[in-house]
C-alpha cells in the first residue's frame, strides 16, 4: 500500500505587518531584514477579543466551558487558523469529516499544556471519528508528520489530517529585534490517504537539542496580547520569553540542509534512502526560516533556482506551519503535476530536523 497527499490547505491571518511598521515598533530597517533573512513582511494574529478567563465568566454569570469554544471558534487565535487550514484542506479533496480517522496537530505556540492541540482541534472540526494525536517537533513538525502517517496508515488503513497552526508573535518579544523580525503566523494543513500512484517515498528525521545555543520558549502564553500592533510591554516583559541564538541556528541550519565536508546533508540522505539523486527533484520545499539558508542549501545541494517554493519573503518564519503553507501555495500556483518528486526539508526547536521525499499522486 502507498501513503500519499491527496489534498491541502492553509490559513493566514489578515493583518500584514511589513517591515516599514516593524521599524515603528523596534530598532530595525527593511534594508537589514531584506539583505540578512528575505523577509519583506509577515502575517499576525489579531483575535477581536480577550480569552474569556473562570473569573470573568463567574463574575458575568456565563458558562465558562461554553465561552471558551465560542472564543476559541470565533476568534483569530492558534487553533481557529488550524481548524480553518483544516477545513480547507478536507474541502478541497471533498473528503467527509466523519471519514477522517487520523488527526496530527503540531503546534509549537498552543495556549495550553493541556487540552492538547489534537484534542482541541477534533472538537472545532468535529472529526467525531479520528484519533487526536499531537506530535511536536518545531519547525520540523510537518516532516515528523508524514512519517507517522505513512507507518500508521499502511496498519490501520484510513485517511489522516495533518495540521499546523503557529503563531510565535505570541512568543517571541517584540522589543528584541534579534528575533522578532523573524517570524510570522498562520497554518497549513495536509490530507493523507492510499494512493495507486506515487506518495511517500522516504524520510530522515532527528533532533540535537541544546539548552544553550538553541530554541526555547515558556508555556505561560494564555494571557499574551498576540497584537504587535497595540502591545502591552509591561504584559510581556513579566513573561518567559522565546530564546534563540540565531547564530548558531544559522550555522546548524546549513550545515542540517545542504551538509558539510564529513556530512552529505538531510535532502541528500533523503534522496538516497529512496533510491533518487538531486536531479530528480521537480520541486524543493524547504523549511521557511531565512532566504540565505534556502539559498546554502540549493548552492550546496546544487539545486536549480527556479526548482524552490518560497513564502519566506511574504510570511517570515511561520514555524510548523511554514512547509505545510507553501505547499499549499504550491499546490494552488499549480506548480506541482502527477508524478513529480517533491523535497521537503526543515530544521528548528529541538535542533530537530528532517527531509522527506514524496511523489506526486494527482
Ligand atoms: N535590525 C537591525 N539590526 C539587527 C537586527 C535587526 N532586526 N537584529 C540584529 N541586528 C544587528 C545585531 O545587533 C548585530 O549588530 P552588531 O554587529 O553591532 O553587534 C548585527 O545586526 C549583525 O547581527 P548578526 O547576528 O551577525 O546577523 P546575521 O547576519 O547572523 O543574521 C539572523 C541574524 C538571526 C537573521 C541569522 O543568524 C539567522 O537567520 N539565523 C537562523 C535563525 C532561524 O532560522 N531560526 C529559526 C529556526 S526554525
Amino acid at each position: 500500500m502507498n501513503v500519499g497527499i491527496i489534498s491541502t490547505g492553509r490559513y493566514a491571518p489578515k493583518l500584514v505587518l511589513d517591515n516599514k511598521r516593524l521599524e515603528q515598533l523596534v530598532d530595525t530597517n527593511d534594508e537589514w531584514i531584506i539583505t540578512r533573512t528575505g523577509i519583506s513582511e509577515r502575517r499576525i494574529i489579531a483575535p477581536s477579543r480577550e480569552m474569556p478567563t473562570p473569573e470573568y465568566c463567574k463574575e458575568n454569570s456565563l458558562n465558562y466551558n461554553e465561552e471558551m469554544w465560542k472564543w476559541l471558534n470565533e476568534t483569530e487565535n492558534v487553533y481557529y487558523m488550524g481548524k480553518m487550514a483544516g477545513e480547507n484542506a478536507l474541502n478541497s479533496a471533498g473528503i467527509k469529516k466523519e471519514d477522517v480517522s487520523l488527526l496530527v496537530v503540531s503546534c509549537n505556540s498552543p495556549l495550553f499544556v493541556f487540552p492538547s492541540q489534537a484534542a482541541i482541534l477534533r472538537k472545532m472540526l468535529s472529526l467525531d471519528n479520528a484519533e487526536p494525536w499531537a506530535i511536536t517537533s518545531g519547525c520540523t513538525s510537518s516532516i515528523f508528520h508524514m512519517k507517522f502517517i505513512d507507518t500508521y496508515l499502511k496498519q490501520h488503513g484510513g485517511t489522516a489530517l495533518s495540521i499546523c497552526p503557529d503563531a510565535l508573535s505570541a512568543t517571541v518579544d517584540w522589543s528584541d529585534r534579534n528575533n522578532c523580525v523573524l517570524f510570522g503566523d498562520s497554518a497549513g494543513a495536509i490530507v493523507f490517504s492510499e494512493v495507486k500512484e506515487g506518495g511517500i517515498q522516504s524520510y530522515i528525521l532527528g533532533s540535537k537539542p541544546s539548552f544553550e545555543i538553541a530554541l526555547r520558549t515558556g508555556l505561560e502564553n494564555q494571557t499574551i496580547n498576540t497584537n504587535p500592533l497595540e502591545f502591552s510591554y509591561k504584559k510581556q516583559i513579566e513573561r518567559p520569553y522565546f530564546y534563540m541564538n540565531g547564530n548558531e541556528v544559522f550555522k546548524f541550519a546549513t550545515r542540517i540542509m545542504g551538509g558539510s565536508n564529513d556530512y552529505e546533508g538531510v535532502i541528500v540522505e533523503a534522496l538516497k534512502a529512496c533510491g533518487k539523486t538531486v536531479e530528480d527533484i521537480d520541486l524543493f520545499i524547504p523549511h521557511q526560516a531565512n532566504d540565505r539558508i534556502i539559498d546554502a542549501a540549493l548552492k550546496r545541494c546544487k539545486i536549480n533556482r527556479d526548482k524552490v517554493a518560497r513564502t519566506v519573503d511574504r510570511y517570515g518564519n511561520n514555524s510548523a506551519a511554514s512547509i505545510p503553507v507553501a505547499l499549499d501555495e504550491a499546490v494552488q500556483e499549480k506548480r506541482i503535476k502527477k508524478g513529480d518528486t517533491i523535497v521537503f526539508a526543515g530544521f528548528g526547536a529541538d535542533l530537530s530536523y528532517g527531509a522527506a521525499v514524496v511523489d506526486w499522486s494527482y
